[in-house]
């Protein structure tokens, strides 16, 4: 999907559909209750769910991206705006989410922390509203499993990413998750992943970390092969 129309409303861009209308999207977390979400996330989430340890999230995703420096990056899943634990800052930052009331807490961070180069649309991961060929890097943290159609949103990533671009992500995986802790979403074992990344002609890598139920993942693309 193009960007047909847009307004901006708060320093959040939201997308007009056909009727003219401002498009809604029912978020994962009620938006009444983002303004909890990171204190859900280090209570019930980090480690109750997923085992492991949210600093050590953090110190993987600072590890992986600390020589990643003035890119155009492309955050699915946007959440409260946690980039700013592993990013850096002279990297040009667009953020998508189909929550408002996360998506206006990013900003927020994001700014305070000297992201200058940022723009957060609401919008839905299986629908990216950006042209093809745009990002050199894709982002996606803790949100894979929450996406209706894997298959869509990898194909709508493949679109909007340049052609020597990569994909980032950190995803609970069922095997890694022993103590059989309810995660919500749909959970894909790593080879399924790696199976779903390949038919649309990315390289899977998983990466050796541990912590608890997660897996990190790159997905690198090759659009000229
Ligand atoms: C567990 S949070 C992770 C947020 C952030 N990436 C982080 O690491 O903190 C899951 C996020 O996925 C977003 N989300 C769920 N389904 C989505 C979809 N279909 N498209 C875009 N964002 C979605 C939620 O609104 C929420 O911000």
């Amino acid at each position: 999907m193009k960007i047909d129309s847009v307004i901006i409303k708060k320093n959040i861009y939201y997308l007009i559909d056909n009727n003219g209308r401002v498009k809604k999207f029912k978020p994962w977390l009620g938006d009444i209750f983002s303004f909890l979400y990171d204190r859900i996330m280090e209570k019930s989430i980090f480690p109750k769910k997923f085992g492991g340890d949210i600093n050590k999230h953090f110190e993987i995703l600072r590890n992986e991206f600390k020589s990643i420096c003035d890119k155009n990056i492309l955050e699915i899943a946007t959440g409260s705006g946690n980039a700013v634990y592993f990013l850096n800052r002279d990297n040009k930052y667009t953020g998508i989410d189909i929550s408002v009331g996360l998506l206006q807490k990013a900003y927020k961070r994001l700014k305070k922390n000297g992201f200058k180069n940022v723009k957060l649309y609401n919008a839905n991961a299986c629908n990216i509203p950006f042209d093809d060929n745009v990002f050199d890097i894709g982002i996606c943290n803790l949100s894979l499993n929450f996406f209706n159609d894997i298959e869509i949103f990898v194909k709508e990533l493949k679109r909007v990413l340049k052609s020597e671009a990569f994909f980032y992500c950190s995803v609970p995986i069922p095997e890694k998750n022993t103590k059989k802790n309810k995660i919500r979403g749909i959970l894909y074992s790593e080879s399924e992943l790696k199976t779903i990344f390949e038919r649309h002609n990315f390289h899977f890598e998983s990466k050796p970390y541990e912590n608890g139920t997660l897996l990190y993942f790159s997905a690198s693309l090759s659009k000229n092969k």
